[in-house]
């Protein structure tokens, strides 16, 4: 397997980290740096970023995002697990009035970027808008919240397995591993 493949497999969805592990302000930026310079439709480049590293502002945060959806009896992390940061993914209505799939091209980069420096974390689509534009003040006639990048240092395991028959869902085992199932090569070439 080579570097590349390594990575793209490290890096999952992690929704436990080691809380007390701060992530900079200047690390976010170089996560977005990398962002910054991928494709875009139309080269248009209509994505901001709103970036939270400060303990007091992620707590705020994290209220606004649901998490495992498919973990009916998990709520999300708890206190001591939750994410060091966070970068709230926008839309720029002034530039374009859609993002078409850049935000899923910046989100990716944006996580890859952060597993290669030891750190990981989660794209979280599932969000209560309102309250985190209230929160963040987020000028309504301007932006569009498009999806939260969850970040952090990974606390858990997160296995991929192969995926039987149809069974998409998600699940941990009593040891709390995360197991992910996957689509087969030979399932998905048409
Ligand atoms: C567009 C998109 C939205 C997602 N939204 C959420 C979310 O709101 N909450 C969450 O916990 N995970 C969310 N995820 C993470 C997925 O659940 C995760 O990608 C999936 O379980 C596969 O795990 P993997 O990323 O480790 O391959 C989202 C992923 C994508 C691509």
């Amino acid at each position: 397997m080579n570097n590349f493949q390594e990575l793209v497999k490290k890096n999952r969805s992690y929704r436990r980290f080691w809380q007390e592990v701060a992530i900079s302000k200047k690390k976010l930026e170089e996560l977005v740096d990398c962002a910054r310079l991928v494709a875009s439709g139309r080269n248009i480049q209509p994505l901001k970023y709103y970036l939270s590293y400060t303990p007091e502002m992620n707590a705020k945060i994290f209220p606004h995002l649901k998490w495992a959806g498919h973990l009916k009896n998990w709520a999300g992390p708890e206190e001591g697990e939750r994410p060091s940061a966070y970068i709230v993914v926008l839309l720029d209505r002034q530039i374009a009035e859609n993002a078409y799939i850049d935000h899923g091209i910046a989100m990716q980069t944006l996580l890859l970027a952060a597993v290669e420096s030891g750190l990981g974390g989660c794209m979280i689509a599932s969000i209560n808008k309102e309250k985190l534009r209230t929160l963040l003040a987020i000028e309504e006639n301007r932006y569009d919240i498009l999806a939260v990048v969850a970040l952090g240092k990974p606390k858990e395991i997160v296995r991929l397995v192969d995926m039987q028959g149809d069974e998409y869902k998600y699940w941990r085992n009593e040891k709390d591993e995360h197991f992910v199932p996957k689509r087969l090569l030979k399932d998905i070439i048409i």
